[in-house]
């Protein structure tokens, strides 16, 4: 038995997210650790809300609520909206923790025993309106290259150039609209990266079984020059870990909270901390200490491609800087972005279908389906509503659910509900069964090798072959002539039930749950031996004709919901 540590990037506090943050790292995470834990491994997979930073203060301001009120909520939320899609998660944590925090200032106390870490002072825009530091992509002003009078602090949209807020003409907060600006003095902590660009690129180097999306952005920023330079770790907020090295205080620090991109990858682990904590395990320490049992753990992360540079780059430099012996991530599936319906989904335009939205108007099964059949690993992908629609009816309505319906209607009316006796098998049972079970077998590459889109392909090839199989054999023709002949077709039928359940499972939980307890077969095991698993219901075991699985989107229905989502908020 194998250990798999998996973990999805940790979703901003601040809103609901939408399918395309979904697609890009909690629901693949999802997939891989369903998939590990049907195949006997244990798995520890977590994720969290990443609680801090400004979008989070300002979301709280506009709710009008305390910081640490909006997050609790917000937390509760997304958890709850997790549940919908049946993110199996062994834990949703939070950065904002205790446990965080402690292990966030212990990290930072680490690397400053090491001297990675140096005293930068630097003068920033404080805005007396907002009684803040700003960050400078909430600075605006006239671009002094184009003249452009909404150019931001970091960037001008007009022309591209490059700014610091000081260079702008005019500038104002774009939280108050106050031009009150006055430059102050401030000191922060800087992360010496680049003393470790030789380690980080040998151990890069090393990956060559990573996906070339990981590598290529891991390159680009190690070899650009511009990436990997000392990096500000703390900020002028009052949300956040305080900065503290270790237990101490850090002199000179007093009042000033660690960069939010700092402590989030740091809550992977501190949400292991937290799962003990809650009473769900005993031994966090296994699954990231290698000097206490994580040497055999195999630890993936799934992130969007904008995470690629924080996980391949930052912190790995906390971590080897710690030089403690924790586990390093092993692998690094990445993804790029999905796109909604010709443009791009949109949060503050509303643009696009969140994830509450989904559960609205239908159950998590078909959206897992089509953005795991659809998931952006090549190349971005889009949402559309036409291939959504054909996707649910043609895959799931017509291929799995009508197999299902036929079979078990077809025993019902020609038999009994039950699995009928006679036959044996014949050249075409044979085939098929050696058709399913090598299909089986690629099945199981792809999923462990976290080929998302080609797993969906095979699957869907495996109840493709069942409906072949039934349209060759017609066992309702046969029937006419040879009831024992039709009767081994559909015990063998009615097998596949079962094991398309079991296969399907990492991908449509709820319906492969549904089919097994009207097969009366909820104990049913990984198809190892398939030709073993096909004659599992035996003659006379029981079932019920299920409900119908998979029902179709009718084409106004598509209508409606492509107009309602077309983006209207603001
Ligand atoms: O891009 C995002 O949504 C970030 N909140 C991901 C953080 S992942 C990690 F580092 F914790
Ligand atoms: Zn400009």
């Amino acid at each position: 038995m194998a250990r798999h540590l998996i973990t999805s990037a940790i979703p901003y506090i601040n809103g609901i997210k939408h399918l395309g943050n979904l697609v890009g790292s909690q629901l693949p995470a999802d997939l891989f650790a369903r998939y590990q834990r049907a195949r006997g491994h244990e798995v520890m997979f977590l994720c969290a809300t990443d609680e801090h930073g400004t979008p989070a203060e300002l979301a709280a301001a506009k709710a009008g609520k305390p910081v640490a009120e909006y997050c609790a909520e917000m937390h509760e939320v997304q958890a709850k909206i997790a549940e919908g899609f049946r993110l199996s998660f062994d834990h949703f944590g939070r950065s904002s923790s205790a446990q965080n925090h402690k292990l966030t200032q212990h990290f930072a106390g680490r690397l400053a025993d090491a001297g990675l870490i140096r005293e930068v002072s630097e003068t920033q825009m404080y805005s007396h309106a907002d009684g803040r530091f700003l960050p400078d992509r909430y600075i605006e002003g006239t671009c002094p290259n184009c003249g452009f009078e909404s150019a931001r602090g970091d960037q001008c949209d007009n022309c591209t150039k490059q700014l610091d807020p000081t260079d702008l003409i005019n500038p104002y907060s774009t939280i108050s609209g106050s031009t009150e600006l006055e430059e102050r003095e401030t000191k922060h902590l800087y992360l010496r990266q680049s003393e470790m660009r030789e380690k980080l690129a040998e151990w890069i180097d090393g990956k060559t079984d990573w996906p070339i999306l990981t590598t290529s952005i891991a390159k680009k920023w190690l070899n650009d020059g511009d990436g990997l330079q000392d990096r500000g770790i703390t900020r002028d907020l009052d949300w956040g870990v305080p900065v503290m090295k270790g237990d101490e205080p850090w002199p000179g620090m007093e009042g000033k909270v660690f960069y939010v991109w700092f402590d989030a990858p740091i809550e992977y682990i501190a949400a292991s901390q937290e799962w003990v904590d809650a009473g769900k395990g005993t031994d966090w320490e296994r699954w990231w200490r290698t000097d206490k049992g994580a040497d055999d753990v195999t630890y993936t992360q799934f992130m969007g491609k904008d995470n690629v540079p924080f996980h391949t780059l930052s912190f790995p430099v906390t971590i080897f800087g710690s030089g403690e012996p924790w586990k390093l991530v092993d692998y690094i599936k990445s993804f790029n972005y999905l796109n909604y319906d010709g443009g791009q989904f949109s949060t503050s335009r509303g643009r696009g279908v969140f994830m509450d939205q989904a559960l609205e108007i239908l159950p998590a099964d078909y959206w897992r389906w089509w953005l795991l059949s659809h998931a952006p690993e090549s190349s971005d992908a889009e949402f559309t509503w036409e291939n959504f629609q054909g996707s649910v009816n043609k895959d799931l309505a017509d291929v799995l659910g009508n197999f299902v319906s036929r079979v078990t209607k077809f025993c019902r009316s020609k038999f009994s509900e039950a699995v009928p006796e006679g036959g044996a098998y014949g050249p075409e049972e044979l085939a098929l069964i050696e058709d399913i079970t090598k299909r089986v077998r690629a099945y199981e590459k792809h999923m462990a090798d976290m080929e998302v889109r080609k797993s969906a392909q095979e699957l869907r090839a495996i109840w493709v072959a069942g409906n072949e199989y039934l349209q060759t054999v017609a066992p309702w023709s046969t029937f006419k002539e040879d009831p024992a002949k039709a009767a081994v077709q559909i015990r063998l039928a009615l097998n596949l039930i079962p094991l398309y359940a079991v296969l399907s499972a990492p991908f449509i939980p709820d319906a492969s749950a549904s089919l097994l307890a009207s097969m009366n077969a909820e104990d049913t095991a990984w198809p190892d031996d398939v030709t073993a698993a096909l004659s599992q219901l035996p003659v006379g075991h029981a079932f019920t004709v299920p409900e119908v699985t998979f029902r179709k989107i009718t084409d106004d229905e598509r209508e409606e919901w492509q107009e309602r989502f077309a983006g209207t908020r603001d």
